[in-house]
């Protein structure tokens, strides 16, 4: 059987990242809020052991999330972490208050005095901390094993039950001995065995994929980033002949995409694709429409249509393909339920074509799990590590309103700007990075004449979550070559500019 972690959320902002920081252990690791599971549940699915994660609620507010204190006596190995750790005294009748000298908040001096969680954790090491309360009486059953200037009680342990609270956060990089501590816990405590491995994964899916699609049709929209590819792929290894795929060119696509997805999913994995040329419905409805949110919202629409369109010519297709990752499905807040990426192209699709349900092959999976499946797959590098391609497309990078001149303008500099990039040696160090078609034009200078053309702007972001980003540091070097090629081979441009706007107060894209 599968061993697996549950990690019981309780609203930490690090929730999804204690999962990741587990499965990299080679430990199976889902997150369930503390509202959407029982007792009897957690009692009936085998875990090997349980993270209580942080929160930012005082155990003692009596809306503050809490759980049935019987899980302390289901013989399951506990790891409370800060609010965890908290609730997991509290729970087991000791004593918590807020710190009179305010709260400890980023990097602390941990000292431990040993027990199974600090094995080969020195005793002095550097840990990140974020609270205001902290444990003041330990439970009856527990000893304190690490503490801080300000912290009594950074650490405690209860051998007899297996119960474990810090204070600090593991999860993250900043705490030196996070992963051993996490490992002392998964293999040591829970005595896991570390098994989970993504050919596994990529097997067993496949297989339970070709049990239950037994004589099934299924239909899959590429949007040519990466998640909708790997769903598609693994689909095709299960069901063969029975999956379709099809791709929406829209018009706003980048240079080369469509030939691409092309070659990848009909070419290579000889997949039945339908490429829809739908450039000329977009680029109608798009006419005349400058406002960004009034972009989106054609396109979004368009796409339905054309999609519904496709699948009513095919007859009936039992199932829906999509590939939703483990993020959306965590932070949808929709637990057990399926979620249907609205964002993404194809809301609201499945009550109005009538599938009998949907397929998401990859919604126990973080994006570079997935990446890592996409690879085992066979899909080309190029493909899986793919920087993120917004579902609106270049509308939202041509400023203003849509022209073919404007698109052919960008589609060719950010060419140059991605080729320039990408042989530097650099595609990997930005998170994301793009041309931009402002809606200026601006005064220029060549072979004597005056030109009147338009002003490009490169964009390159680094991020972790896309939540707030900074603009990279590029070498000049790099974009001198970027500029130069830029004004010199694509027509009508007369200057390029580098945003050096960070995120916030700006966006990464610039509609
Ligand atoms: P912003 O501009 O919001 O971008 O800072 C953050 C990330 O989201 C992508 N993005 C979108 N993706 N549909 C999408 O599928 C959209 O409407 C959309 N808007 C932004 C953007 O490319 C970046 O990776």
């Amino acid at each position: 059987m599968q061993e697996k972690i549950l990690v019981l959320d309780f609203g930490g902002q690090y929730n999804l990242l204690i999962a990741r920081r587990i499965r990299q252990q080679h430990v199976y690791a889902e997150v369930k809020s503390y509202s959407g599971i029982t007792l009897e549940q957690i009692r009936g699915e085998g875990y090997k052991g349980i993270v209580f994660t942080g929160g930012p609620n005082s155990v003692y507010d009596p809306a503050a999330p809490h759980f049935d204190p019987e899980i302390l006596r289901l013989g399951i190995p506990i790891l409370g972490i800060c609010y965890g750790h908290q609730l997991l005294a509290w729970m087991a009748g000791g004593g918590i208050e807020a710190a009179e000298n305010g709260s400890e908040y980023g990097r602390v001096t941990l000292r431990s005095s040993g027990g199974v969680l600090f094995d080969a954790v020195p005793a002095e090491s550097v840990c990140w901390m974020s609270h205001t309360d902290f444990v003041k009486s330990v439970p009856d059953g527990f000893i304190v094993t690490a503490s801080t200037k300000n912290c009594p009680c950074a650490a405690m342990a209860d051998d007899e039950r297996n119960l474990y609270g810090v204070q600090f956060h593991p999860e993250v990089t900043h705490t030196a001995c996070g992963s051993q501590i996490l490992h002392n816990f998964l293999f040591k405590v829970c005595a896991c065995r570390g098994d989970w491995t993504m050919e596994d994964f990529v097997s067993k899916s496949i297989e339970s994929l070709r049990l239950e699609l037994s004589g099934k049709n299924a239909l899959c929209a590429l949007s040519g980033g990466v998640d909708s590819a790997v769903a598609a792929v693994l689909l095709h290894r299960a069901v063969g002949e029975r999956l379709t795929c099809v791709f929406v060119d829209h018009g706003l696509l980048r240079k080369g995409e469509r030939e691409q997805v092309e070659q990848v999913f009909r070419r290579r994995f000889q997949m039945n694709l339908i490429v829809v040329d739908a450039r000329e419905r977009f680029f109608t409805r798009l006419r005349g429409v400058t406002e960004p949110e009034r972009k989106r919202k054609i396109i979004g629409e368009e796409f339905i249509r054309v999609f519904e369109e496709e699948a009513k010519k095919l007859g009936k297709q039992d199932v829906l393909v999509q590939g939703t990752i483990y993020p959306d499905v965590v932070e949808s807040g929709a637990g057990n339920a399926s979620v249907i990426k609205s964002h993404h192209n194809v809301g609201g699709l499945p009550d109005r074509i009538g599938f009998e349900r949907i397929v998401e092959p990859l919604r126990e999976l973080f994006k570079d799990e997935v990446r890592a499946v996409g690879l085992k797959l066979g899909i080309p590098e190029e493909l899986v590590m793919r920087q993120p391609f917004p579902g609106p497309g270049l509308a939202i990078r041509v400023m203003g309103e849509i022209t073919e001149e404007k698109l052919t303008v960008l589609r060719e500099a950010d060419a140059i700007f991605r080729e320039e990039i990408v042989s530097a040696g650099l595609a990997d160090a930005p998170s994301q990075y793009f041309a931009v078609l402002t809606d200026n034009r601006s005064v220029g200078v060549m072979g004597d004449a005056r030109t009147y053309g338009w002003v490009i702007a490169l964009r390159a972001v680094s991020t972790d979550d896309f939540m707030t980003a900074d603009w990279t540091r590029l070498p000049w070097e790099l974009l001198a070559r970027a500029s130069s090629r830029i004004t010199n081979e694509v027509r009508s441009v007369s200057r390029v500019v580098y945003d050096i706007t960070s995120k916030p107060p700006a966006t990464v894209e610039w509609e």
